[in-house]
């Protein structure tokens, strides 16, 4: 009896915490980024992306080129002649050219390596930071971000986007001080992509850091309803034996 009453807490402790978790992050609402693992033209428009705007900075060292090839249905050469820029081998991880002090020193602080990034930002961090960069002087990149601020990172996908500026608002606050914010953020120079567009694209390149950060999920969601079939299929022939044996023995 006690267990079942520990049981009982402890899960009503769980559901409490994960209703109560999302409140309790800080910051500008997300936006959804909505992604398909099971997309795969979705995954290697991501990878063409990320091997084009984001490898010269960051690593991955924990995927490799065959790997990823492979699970996203293109064939090796196609991933070596056309998105392979800092090594030659297919066998290699995604590792990056520049050198980490090199990076230290231009950036301030080195760029963290992508592999798991969205297990630990999560997808619609990871849209949000992409699609919130906007104009701001006082830095030293120009730029700054709605859910990262001041991060020292630049608007690296600024040639598909254009830049964004900041749309003040005022508010008070609780004790009644006028306190500007920012409301919304507005296009002040057109990239090569239109606002939907660069939505779709940003989607795709999240879209290949989820799929980057737990390869085998794909798989696993693919394997799933085979699994419960097999379960239930299992559990009907057990039934049936077991009245079989049980026949006699009664
Ligand atoms: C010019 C170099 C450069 C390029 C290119 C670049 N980044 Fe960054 N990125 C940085 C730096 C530097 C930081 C560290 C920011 C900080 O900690 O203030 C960073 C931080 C990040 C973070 C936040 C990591 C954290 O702390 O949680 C993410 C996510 C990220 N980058 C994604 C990307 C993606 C996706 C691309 C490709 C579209 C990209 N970056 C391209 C330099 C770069």
């Amino acid at each position: 009896m006690n267990r079942i009453a520990l049981a009982i807490a402890l899960g009503g402790a769980l559901l409490c915490w994960t209703i109560a978790a999302p409140a309790m992050t800080e910051g500008p609402p997300l936006y959804q980024a909505r992604v398909d693992l099971k997309n795969k033209a979705s995954l290697q428009r991501g990878l063409r992306l990320f091997t084009n705007y984001c490898l010269s900075c960051h690593s991955a060292a924990y995927s490799r080129y065959s790997r990823v090839a492979r699970d996203l249905g293109l064939t090796e050469d196609e991933v070596a002649n056309n998105l392979m820029f800092a090594t030659d081998k297919i066998g290699n991880t995604m590792t990056v050219a520049m050198r980490r002090a090199d990076a230290e020193a231009w950036f301030g602080t080195p760029p963290p390596d992508l592999s798991v990034i969205a297990r630990a930002r999560g997808a619609d961090w990871l849209y949000t930071y992409l699609l919130t960069f906007y104009e701001d002087p006082s830095r030293p990149t120009g730029v700054n971000n709605l859910v990262f601020k001041d991060t020292a990172m630049p608007h690296v996908l600024w040639e598909l986007q254009g830049y964004q500026k900041p749309v003040y608002v005022t508010e008070k606050d609780a004790e009644g001080r006028e306190v500007q914010r920012i409301g919304k953020l507005e296009p002040s120079t057109p990239g090569l992509l239109d606002a939907t567009q660069y939505q779709n694209a940003v989607r795709d390149l999240v879209n290949f850091l989820v799929y980057m950060g737990e390869p085998a999920k794909m798989m696993r969601l693919e394997m799933g309803p085979w699994v419960i079939l097999f379960l239930v299929v299992f559990w009907l022939v057990a039934r049936q034996l077991k009245k079989e044996y049980w026949k006699d023995v009664r």
